[in-house]
């Protein structure tokens, strides 16, 4: 597969009604945005923007047989054009493009090309067109612009192989059969000499280097589709949460050495379904706990590099302990999915849509969306479930039986579902999940089986006019509530007597993201039910997910409250003068002790919560925090201390703390580290509050994306920038974080030198 990135080099238009087209931004490496965006406080007319993306060409001189150009994420609807004549055009930008240039290349010469994105909430598109709602403009998420993934060139001989399709078979006891379906691309009639040849499709598949399994077939000129099963060896490594081994698919076409094309896919050996009582992967039944996601960071919006993607892949499955991720709302980066294929997190991939249905060709392009989801992602073994309805949008039978038997039909291996309104049972489920939305506060009786809660809590739970706002400024009981909300309804799925089973429930939500709906309950343009803040940094409600994994997979003993001279503790009056609060533990118990001096031992509360793998602990603190208590919170199994945290109330101690995420990043102008910033006591826990000014400031080629100067008191005392190289430059870069009264600290990071693009 002669697939040649052109992501660099890109200069960046933005159209102006009064003055037309304007330069923005030049040099730029994709992804990336139409326009940079804030971190709160957006308008739509700042981002919903049309933009032409710019670039020069340069063509080898060996002509190819056949040239297409790849893109993917063109938000939200777009015009491709080389050398001023357009050959392509898209509707809809979470799927992939691809369009043929063939005849339009000049070889051994230059072309320019233009890609016109509009990033307007186009009535024509899904997920937009519903009208302004309560308290609602649109949709409840910024759906940014700009392209946001990569872009490449393909050259291919006269018939290749576009697309494979792997499907695993179950045998007795593992997958021993992979079903391969190849669907071949020939020249089209009249474009040249027709083939007549013997066609040859070798298919090979390979684990850790060795040739697992090895297939092949002739094929007759002009045939589209071709079969072939490989037979998997017991030696074999199966793909699943706990080992998420993969392997490589290769398939190759040849007619003689002229006519070769190599395609290739990474797949996993698992087979999925939902029974009555759950989901089970390769035959072993797995409790959903997940969140759901959107692709949304601040500053860039969803036009991040791979990096940022397999960060958040991370954090739900290593940091959050889930399972499971639901690409809310829509189909997300293919660099999201390759990462949750590696990091062994299970996905519900849903089509673009939200809360609302258009007219018939509205609904052709669900249809489309639909397949194009599915033809493009269905070899990711992460991907466990297709969402084949809008969200939360109004029925229409007809449409969902045509967008069900869409994804049956290209794939007959994954079942589907689709995320409806709480409690609304009176239509029937036509997919093979009933999915529901259920914000009570315990869960509604599960009437449909298999049954998946797809939202839970978010920042409507437990109902109040105003919602619920968890921001790192905000109220801090509400903080500390968070997460027992979510543990409240949570045990409730994990109670399989009496009103049902439930395969499982995927709460609101992993991340913050920015929207403009429900005005009471957001900070400025950011809406807060996220366990985690916008920058991917845990709040206190994080504790409750990460707690409820194996202690085999990691001690976790979490505050749920802070321990800080100017806040006060919180938590209920246990006796008079302590306060009892909460502890996040998957230990037997936890001691609290006070400059070492053992205060009280907790341990998990069954009462409270019978039915969750790891109930929180209940600990005794004193009601007031003594000035100078150093608190040590001991994770106890028997009697030996298993792990230990300790937070240190006086501020007078505090420290400026940075973080890479990463020792190397590329110097491609778009790869990207988080740096995570705050002011913390001297353990580096985080303040909730500060009323401090972060100065950042970048030595080498480092460029910071967003502010240079983050003021604490909007954010909270925790929050993360994000830093880029240079494009085209190699070296080390240093951040240094300065507050004044506090003190400074520096994180430093390599930044390697590219690989220049061909074209
Ligand atoms: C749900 C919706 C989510 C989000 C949430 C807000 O109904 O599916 O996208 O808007 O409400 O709490």
């Amino acid at each position: 597969m002669a697939l040649y990135p052109i992501a660099s080099g890109w200069d960046i238009e933005v159209l102006d009604e009064a003055r037309g087209w304007c330069r923005g931004r030049s040099g730029v490496t994709l992804p990336a945005p139409s326009v940079l965006t804030g971190y709160g406080a957006l308008s739509g007319s700042e981002y919903q923007v049309q933009a032409r993306f710019v670039r020069e060409l340069r063509w080898p001189s060996e002509p190819s047989e056949r040239a297409f150009l790849h893109f993917d994420g063109l938000l939200h609807g777009a015009t491709v054009l080389l050398d001023g004549v357009v050959v392509g055009t898209s509707r809809g930008g979470y799927g992939a493009e691809r369009f043929e240039v063939t005849h339009r290349v000049p070889w051994g010469g230059t072309s320019t090309l233009v890609v016109e994105v509009d990033s307007r909430e186009r009535a024509d598109i899904p997920p937009f067109g519903r009208p302004p709602g309560d308290d609602c403009p649109s949709i409840d998420f910024h759906a940014f612009g700009g392209i946001s993934r990569a872009p490449a060139v393909e050259f291919a001989p006269a018939a290749f192989v576009a697309n494979a399709r792997a499907l695993p078979k179950w045998g007795s006891d593992r997958v021993d059969q992979v079903d391969v379906t190849c669907f071949l691309d020939w020249l089209p009639p009249g474009w040249g000499e027709d083939w007549h040849d013997v066609v040859r499709l070798d298919v090979s598949l390979v684990q850790d280097g060795s040739v697992l399994a090895e297939g092949h077939s002739d094929v007759a000129a002009r045939e589209r589709e071709v079969g072939l099963s490989l037979d998997i060896p017991t030696a074999a490594r199966m793909w699943s949460p706990e080992a998420p081994a993969l392997a490589d698919l290769r398939v190759s076409m040849s007619a003689g050495e002229n006519h070769a094309h190599l395609w290739k896919s990474r797949i996993g050996l698992r087979v999925v379904a939902f029974e009555a009582d759950g989901l089970y992967l390769n035959g072993r039944h797995h409790k959903v706990r997940g969140l759901s996601r959107h692709e949304l960071y601040p500053y860039l919006g969803p036009c991040v590099p791979s990096r940022l993607h397999h960060l958040d892949a991370r954090t739900i499955k290593e940091v959050l302990g889930c399972n499971l991720v639901r690409t809310a709302h829509y189909p997300q980066s293919p660099a999201f999915l390759e990462a949750c294929d590696e990091a062994g997190l299970m996905v519900f991939e849903e089509t673009p849509g939200w809360g609302y249905l258009g007219a018939e060709e509205w609904r052709e392009v669900v249809c489309r969306d639909v397949a194009s989801m599915v033809s493009r992602d269905w070899n990711h073994p992460s991907v466990v479930m297709w969402g084949i309805r809008c969200n939360e949008a109004p029925h229409d039978q007809e449409l969902y039986s045509r967008t069900n038997d869409i994804a049956h039909g290209l794939d007959p291996s994954r079942p589907t579902g689709g995320a409806r309104v709480m409690g609304d049972y009176a239509v029937p489920v036509l997919e093979d999940v009933s999915c529901f939305n259920d914000y009570a506060e315990v869960p509604l009786p599960a009437n449909h089986q298999p049954y998946l809660i797809t939202e839970f809590v978010g920042a409507i739970t437990p109902a109040n006019e105003n919602g619920h706002v968890y921001h790192r400024t905000g109220s801090m009981s509400e903080l500390m509530q968070q997460g027992l909300r979510h543990a409240r309804f949570y045990d409730g799925v994990c109670a399989n007597d009496g009103d049902g089973l439930f395969a499982g429930g995927i709460g609101w939500v992993a991340f913050d993201y920015q929207s403009s709906c429900g005005s009471k309950r957001r900070w400025r343009d950011v809406k807060t039910p996220g366990v985690c803040d916008l920058f991917r940094v845990p709040k206190l409600a994080a504790g409750f997910y990460s707690s409820q994994r194996e202690i085999s997979q990691g001690v976790v003993v979490e505050s749920n409250f802070v321990w800080d001279e100017e806040v006060p503790l919180g938590g209920t009056g246990a006796d008079e003068g302590s306060s009892a609060v909460w502890v996040w533990t998957n230990a037997d118990a936890v001691r609290a002790i006070i400059d070492g001096t053992a205060i009280s031992v907790g341990e998990p509360d069954w009462k409270a919560f019978p039915h969750l793998p790891h109930p929180p602990a209940r600990v005794s603190l004193p009601a007031s925090i003594p000035t100078a208590g150093i608190l040590t919170l001991q994770a106890l199994v028997g009697n030996t201390v298993v792990k230990e945290r300790n937070y240190d109330p006086s501020r007078q101690r505090d420290i400026v703390y940075t973080k890479a995420d990463d020792v190397g990043i590329t110097g491609d102008g778009c790869d990207t580290t988080r740096v995570v910033v705050g002011i913390g006591d001297r353990f580096a826990n985080p303040r909730y509050v500060h009323g401090g000014v972060l100065q950042l400031e970048v030595e080498g080629p480092g460029e910071i994306i967003g502010p240079n100067e983050l003021d604490l008191a909007e954010v909270g005392g925790i929050a993360a920038t994000f830093v880029s190289a240079t494009a085209g430059t190699s070296g080390k870069v240093r951040l240094t974080a300065r507050c004044k009264g506090v003190g400074s600290a520096t994180a430093e990071f390599e930044i390697k030198a590219p690989v220049p693009e061909r074209l």
